[in-house]
């Protein structure tokens, strides 16, 4: 991190997966710069509802303001955690950890960033997927799933996301996108809004996945306008572990995920960094 000259920063950061011991050391060692600064956490905590309010609280206590979305390891119910909550019943429960500990979810006033760089209101999204990513050459999901499971590259999702009681995934994501699409359209159009979803919530991230097909579990092309629909600031994400900056249609999109120690380890960079949000460089 880097310094300023104060009055806070909004950082951000995803798939902070602590269930490994190295990363949960992370958590331990990260620090705010200053009083006000807020962190964004994009989904992907842990997979026990013990784990992930450990890593909430312990954020909590440091930043000013946390702001977290889920990500679908949150969302699974893992045979290791004696909550057995199951989709929309789970996602609650998680909302009401958070509220416990101060935390904001998507289910919550979308709070209004006022320091440097500022005003920027921040709208933290739960939207899920739809399987719409398509492998190429694959025209329907029964194709995309058929191809899949021909290579072997299926995620987890498929045996413990469960989206009760919505009879599919495909089915809560369209509800969370069209709800979510009437909230921010009710925000006013002159505030510059970062989003901060766990997926991405337009493609061209996922076009540099090693498998292709496992973009379906990525996101949906329903958002596929959002950047340039809304005034957005910035789009904040994680789920694809390939941490980077992007840029579509003159919008940013900031890619902030720790990942597992394997991939991290890999990079010559220190892991862990938060990644800043608002000042940008020309704001600041
Ligand atoms: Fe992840
Ligand atoms: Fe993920």
């Amino acid at each position: 991190m880097s310094g300023t000259g104060g009055g806070g920063q909004l950082w951000a950061i995803s798939d902070l997966h602590i269930g490994y011991a190295e990363n949960r050391a992370l958590v331990e060692a990260m620090q705010p710069e200053s009083d006000e600064d807020w962190l964004l956490v994009a989904g992907d905590v842990a997979e026990t509802v013990e784990d992930i309010r450990w890593a909430l609280k312990t954020l909590a206590g440091r930043f000013a303001k946390v702001v977290w979305v889920p990500g679908n390891h949150e969302l699974w119910t893992h045979p290791r955690d004696p909550v057995t909550l199951r989709g929309v019943a789970r996602y609650d429960h998680l909302v009401q950890q958070c509220r416990d500990l101060g935390v904001v979810t998507p289910e919550d006033p979308y709070p209004v960033w006022d320091g440097p760089g500022g005003p920027v209101a921040v709208a933290p999204l739960f939207l899920l997927y739809d399987y719409t990513f398509l492998p190429s050459g694959c025209a329907t999901k029964d194709e995309g799933l058929e191809y899949a499971h021909g290579t072997g590259v299926v995620c987890t999702d498929e045996h413990l996301l469960h989206p009760d009681p919505y009879p599919t995934r495909e089915d809560w994501c369209r509800a969370r996108v069209a709800e979510t699409e009437r909230r921010l359209g009710e925000l006013p159009d002159d505030l510059p809004v970062v989003l901060v979803n766990h997926h991405p919530l337009h493609r061209h991230p996922t076009e540099v996945l090693w498998y292709p097909e496992f973009a379906m579990w990525c996101g949906t092309v329903l958002t596929d306008d959002w950047h340039r629909r809304f005034p957005v600031h910035t789009v904040v994400y994680g789920h694809l572990h390939i941490p980077r900056t992007t840029w579509q249609d003159g919008v940013r999109f900031e890619e902030v995920s720790v990942g597992y120690p394997r991939e991290w380890r890999k990079r010559n960079r220190p892991p862990g960094r938060l990644r800043r949000i608002v000042p940008r460089e020309d704001e600041r």
